[in-house]
């Protein structure tokens, strides 16, 4: 792709940006967040078109006008929200629209499922073919759109930050599949705000800040640091750092939990949280974190134990029942469950405190305007003003919403479920200080975290999960090092 350049309402988010990907190679495409990836990758894939620019595919110009043009030139790509149908099998979804028809002009649903069969294998994949996809887990839901991609015989696979829906094993599948890929010739791009997962399957990486290319280099000529700086555009100060927050647990716990049991994931977890703490929770994926809170939050139905809020008993049965009780619950999934899409910015960060900020019938709007234009400050939040609709943000900047609508109202008691996916390594830092001074103001905050150097930068203590159960619980203090928590997780 060479000179790109693409403006929205005369505001360019793509300033002549140059990129080039080789053969088999995995790249990766990283910047903060509203930094023009996905926009570059949707121009590759004509769902938008570029004011300026060339795209050249093997050595030759194309012109990719709209959707088939780029599945003609063999580019697929899998987006941050999937495109199947959920009440289909995963064989239906593969050849959706373009089912191989019998001698009478109908669905050959045979030959479908033949040739699902001949895909999946080849990609080593163990999926029931006929089954709706709605039922199986969403590690499934991408290797069915990496299969349909092949069946298009595709050359360039974009993937848009594909493990924030993953779970570690669903991962490292991800991963085995990309290798394959790579070794059948076909280049991928890659978008993620892992570092982690860039160092460990990229090749090269590109690096964009603020709609410009930055740098092309080969992973192995890099650190971590370099990564950072160029992202950034600077030094990222006292990134992930603890800081011992000084605080004193000595009154009655604001929140109890006594052998609550919910579901298969949940068995007897046992629990007390301080006014003024942050409690991190670990574990390992499927150890029953996110339904332990969901279970809390009156999302999932309690089995049994119980839940007490400054020594009185809660009855919990929705989540309108712990709102009321003064728990807020930021979900995992936020964009999907969090945010009003069609409304703005400054609505979606005001909805949980628009009656405090009544003045008698009305709603103050200056107080508004000035809450929501310090968390667009604070969180980086990159949107032309605080009017726009969040629909036109970029996926990283619509989760910082959802966080900044939450921070700004926080309830006596705050759980976050994976606070910082899909954010930029900046506004990580950001949301961490956040959430660290809610706690100093005597917020409880309960953090789940998948990240551990992120675990360790905010808790004052740490429980650790296993099959529904706390196995351990540490004092920050104990906790000498990451190595030292990734041993009690993995321990059981
Ligand atoms: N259809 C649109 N209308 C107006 N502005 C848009 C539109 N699509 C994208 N933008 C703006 O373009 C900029 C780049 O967005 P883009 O989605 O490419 O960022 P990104 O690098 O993918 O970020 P993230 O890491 O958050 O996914 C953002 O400021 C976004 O608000
Ligand atoms: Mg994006």
């Amino acid at each position: 792709m060479s000179q790109i350049s693409k403006s929205f309402n005369g505001i360019k988010v793509l300033n002549s940006v140059d990129f080039e990907l080789r053969r088999g190679e995995v790249h990766a495409l990283m910047g903060g967040n509203g930094a023009g990836k996905s926009t570059l990758m949707k121009i590759l894939t004509g769902v938008y078109q570029g004011d300026e620019g060339q795209i050249f595919i093997d050595g030759s110009e194309v012109s990719i006008q709209q959707p088939n043009d780029a599945k003609e030139n063999g580019v697929s790509m899998i987006f941050q929200e999937f495109s199947l149908v959920p009440t289909l099998t995963v064989a239906q979804n593969i050849f959706l629209t373009r089912e191989p028809r019998n001698n009478l002009g109908f669905i050959d649903e045979k030959e479908c499922i033949r040739q699902t069969e001949q895909l999946l294998n080849e990609l080593n994949v163990n999926i029931d073919r006929n089954i709706p996809v709605e039922q199986l887990g969403v590690g499934y839901w991408q290797m069915t759109e990496i299969a349909k991609a092949l069946s298009q015989n595709t050359k360039i696979l974009i993937m848009d930050e594909p493990t924030s829906s993953l779970t570690k094993n669903e991962t490292e599948v991800l991963f085995e599949l990309i290798d394959k890929l790579k070794a059948k010739g076909i280049s991928i791009i890659y978008i993620s705000h892992r570092m982690d997962e860039i160092f460990r399957i990229c090749d090269r990486i590109t690096i964009l800040r603020d709609g410009k290319h930055v740098m092309t280099s080969p992973c192995s000529e890099l650190t971590m640091e370099t990564v950072i700086q160029h992202i950034v555009g600077g030094n990222l100060e006292h990134a992930f750092e603890w800081k011992d927050r000084n605080y004193q647990r000595n009154q009655e716990p604001v929140l109890q939990v006594r052998n609550l049991t919910s579901g298969r994931r949940v068995n007897g977890v046992s629990f007390d949280l301080y006014r003024g703490e942050i409690l991190g929770i670990a574990g390992l994926m499927g150890s029953g974190r996110s339904e332990m809170v969901r279970a809390i939050f009156g999302i999932d139905p309690i089995d049994s134990g119980e839940i007490l809020m400054n020594s009185q008993k809660l009855s919990i049965k929705k989540p309108e029942d712990a709102i009321k009780a003064g728990i807020a619950l930021v979900p995992e999934d936020r964009r999907m469950q969090g945010l009003i899409l069609d409304h703005s910015v400054k609505d979606n960060i005001l909805l949980p405190i628009l009656s405090n900020i009544k003045k008698g019938m009305f709603i103050d709007d200056a107080k508004g305007n000035q809450i929501a234009s310090e968390f667009v400050t604070r969180l980086n939040i990159k949107t032309d003003n605080i009017f726009k609709t969040s629909r036109l943000l970029s996926g990283g900047n619509q989760q910082k919403i959802v966080l900044a609508k939450w921070l700004a109202n926080s309830p006596e008691i705050l759980i976050l479920d994976e606070p910082t996916i899909g954010v930029d390594i900046g506004a990580k830092t950001e949301i961490i200080e956040i959430i660290r001074s809610l706690a100093d103001s005597g917020k409880a905050i309960i953090v789940i975290s998948s990240e551990l150097p992120e675990l360790l930068a905010l808790s004052d203590r740490v429980i650790v999960l296993n099959e529904g159960r706390v196995t351990k619980e540490m004092d920050r203090k104990e906790i000498a090092s990451e190595e030292v928590l990734q041993h009690a997780i993995q321990v059981v």
